[in-house]
């Protein structure tokens, strides 16, 4: 059994699975949208991609954190850069995490939630060729969408009203979506942390270098205001990776 090492707050060892099993994000949710967990893997040199993937950045410890986080929420949003890049499938492909889902009152599957202005979906990748799935999207665009073995509800948004606030507001009214977790990439983060809705970030700081001239970070967008502040929640560390909880005090 993976052992992780609890630094903050009370030292203690647990395993991944009891890290995230008292996470009730839904409980926290505001009135008019989901609560909102972002979730991210670095490397010490401040990257977010190695080759343009990210999974060389992690180890198995924050693989299991990866998939525990997703069986804490309702839903998971993740950007058409990051599904084409990472080749998503199945979110919950293990049917002892989808059991463990359905006895925390969760769906066997969270929702699949994009947001694009395009409609330039990779329809190829293992998300959308799969029938389990089932993906919502968000879209000012008046193209078709793919066609394809995954249930794709295609909601339209006029131009000016294609944002993230838009699309969590619509999620939480349409699909009762009170937890939210985003894998990225780092241009959606940027969007929500300039629309002021992150309430939680997780980021695994891996203990390698990644180097390259193309500084992928986990960030991307406009240079914010000011440096925001953000507020340490826990440590916990395995293998040389500490694992980095932090609120966003951003809302
Ligand atoms: N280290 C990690 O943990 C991690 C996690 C995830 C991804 N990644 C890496 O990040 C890279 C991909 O990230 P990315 O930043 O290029 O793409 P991304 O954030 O995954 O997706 C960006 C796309 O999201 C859509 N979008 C919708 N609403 C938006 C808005 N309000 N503002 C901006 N974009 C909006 C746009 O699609 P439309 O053009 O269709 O509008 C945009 O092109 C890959 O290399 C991947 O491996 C790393």
């Amino acid at each position: 059994m993976t052992q992780l090492r609890r630094l903050l707050p009370d030292p203690a060892p647990l395993t991944p699975a009891e890290a995230v099993e008292g996470l009730a994000f839904g409980q926290r949710a505001p009135a008019d949208r989901p609560y909102v967990a972002v979730n991210f893997v670095e490397s010490v040199d401040g990257r977010a991609a190695f080759e343009g993937r990210s999974g060389a950045l992690g180890d198995d410890v924050d693989r299991q954190l990866f998939h525990g986080l997703r069986g804490r929420v309702d839903a998971v949003l993740v950007g058409t850069g990051t599904l084409r890049a990472e080749r998503y499938g199945r979110l919950v492909r293990d049917p002892d995490r989808r059991a463990a889902r359905e006895a925390a009152g969760l769906r066997p599957d969270p929702l699949a939630v994009v947001v694009s202005r395009s409609l330039d979906l990779p329809p190829d990748i293992p998300l959308f060729q799969d029938p389990d799935s089932t993906i919502v999207v968000y879209t000012s665009s008046d193209a078709e969408p793919p066609e394809c073995p995954a249930d794709v509800r295609l909601v339209r948004l006029d131009p000016a009203e294609t944002t993230m606030t838009t699309a969590l507001r619509r999620l939480r009214a349409d699909h009762g979506v009170r937890s939210l977790l985003c894998e990225g990439g780092p241009t959606v983060f940027g969007a929500l942390v300039h629309e002021r809705l992150v309430d939680e970030l997780f980021v695994t700081l891996s203990p390698k270098l990644a180097g390259g001239m193309d500084p992928l970070t986990i960030l991307q967008g406009p240079r914010l205001p000011d440096p925001e502040e953000l507020e340490l929640r826990w440590v916990l560390e395995a293998g040389g990776s500490l694992f980095l909880r932090y609120g966003v005090p951003l809302g």
